[in-house]
């Protein structure tokens, strides 16, 4: 043991184990906010309207009494890495005044009844149903299953949301609340990318939580949701939107321009082509004022350097879950740049405004 510690010293010693065991618990970090979720801990304290004690806050949840003294652990771990804060109950310049909890901007997003609530989001990523693959990651690296979402259920993730309803649902709502921050940012941000545009397809738009908005803000702009049949089937339409069931890989309806929103991260390069491909045939009657209108991450952006370190750790994050779940990748400006020559349009435009996601713009 003394031979295999010679030259690396005690510090860096105990610093690399400190970083295993820091790797080995990340999980504790999104079991201890699900938790907090499930308890209504954000609820309460938002409802309180200033710092809330601890001993209000305890008897605020629906727990067993001796279970009580647990709850500032929890609230310790969560305020460490930042979904609460501290502060006085009361302002003064006295360091013993007692302090209460409050939300951060992070807590805020998690409310369930905000409305761009990334809650349902969060706790469909952590569902048994998409936790199981992780484990059987090895086991996908050793066999030629497409997935390990394949080797965990023995499905494609569609053909899975296609056969269980409950999974069909959640994953949905899921993707409405991602939907609902994005376009309010696009729309506030972006106007000009809709400018000229009489009709749009939203592609792979599940429930349509992004075309209502469209529809909402721009509403000389005819909106076609198009997706999967399970998915759109008997969803209500309104005078500028309408939802249609079909396989993008087959045909897509005509338009102006094709909304693609976290689409094509989901699809290998080969797959990527023909869906772009089909997008192109589908915006041809526009001639070059036609579009598709990408919004997906671009890894290793520069141009979002201000929000780089968080961005970063984000997008290594969703290229796995895209290998681990779908046989997708996040792609870098260069393997976008390759995908759009090779459907044969001539030129794109990148707008960083969603942090570690951009909105690009792709001409025929
Ligand atoms: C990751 S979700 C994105 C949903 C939505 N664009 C959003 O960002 O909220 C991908 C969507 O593609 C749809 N999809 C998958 N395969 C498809 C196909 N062959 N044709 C049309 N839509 C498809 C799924 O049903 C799902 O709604």
């Amino acid at each position: 043991m003394e031979s295999q510690n010679k030259g690396l010293g005690a510090t860096k010693l105990v610093l690399a184990q400190t970083h295993i065991w820091n790797h080995t618990f990340s999980f504790i970090n999104s079991m201890c906010l699900k938790s907090a979720i499930e308890l209504n801990i954000p609820e309460i304290i938002h409802k309180h309207g200033k710092p809330v004690p601890l001993p209000l806050l305890v008897s605020s949840l629906q727990i067993q009494p001796c279970k009580s003294p647990n709850i500032h652990r929890l609230m310790r771990l969560l305020t460490h890495f930042g979904f609460f804060s501290l502060r006085k109950l009361v302002e003064t310049d006295d360091d013993t005044s007692e302090q209460g909890y409050v939300l951060t901007d992070s807590s805020t997003l998690l409310l369930k009844d905000h409305p761009l609530s990334a809650t349902p989001f969060f706790l469909a990523m952590l569902d048994p149903v998409l936790k199981k693959p992780w484990y059987e990651m090895t086991n996908w690296f050793q066999s030629d299953n497409p997935t390990s979402f394949h080797t965990a259920h023995g499905k494609t993730f569609w053909e899975f949301a296609n056969v269980d309803p409950v999974f069909n649902h959640f994953f949905n709502e899921a993707m409405a609340s991602d939907a609902t921050l994005v376009i309010s940012v696009v729309v506030d941000e972006c106007k000009g990318v809709f400018n000229g545009i009489k009709s749009l397809v939203d592609v792979g738009g599940g429930t349509g939580t992004v075309s209502k908005a469209i529809a909402k803000a721009f509403p000389e702009i005819q909106c076609t949701v198009f997706d999967l049949p399970h998915v759109v089937d008997g969803l209500q339409g309104t005078r500028n939107l309408k939802f249609v069931g079909g396989n993008m890989f087959e045909a897509i309806p005509p338009s102006d321009a094709i909304l693609l929103k976290w689409v094509l991260h989901d699809w290998n390069d080969e797959e990527c082509l023909k869906i772009l491909k089909k997008c192109k045939e589908g915006i041809a009657r526009k001639g070059k004022a036609g579009k598709v209108i990408i919004i997906d991450m671009i890894m290793e952006n520069e141009k979002a350097d201000m929000i780089r370190d968080i961005s970063t750790e984000n997008q290594l994050f969703f290229d796995m879950l895209m290998m681990v779940l779908l046989a997708g990748k996040e792609r870098s400006e260069k393997e976008w740049a390759k995908l759009k020559c090779s459907a044969g349009f001539s030129d794109y435009k990148i707008y960083p405004i969603l942090g570690p996601r951009s909105l690009i713009e792709v001409y025929p």
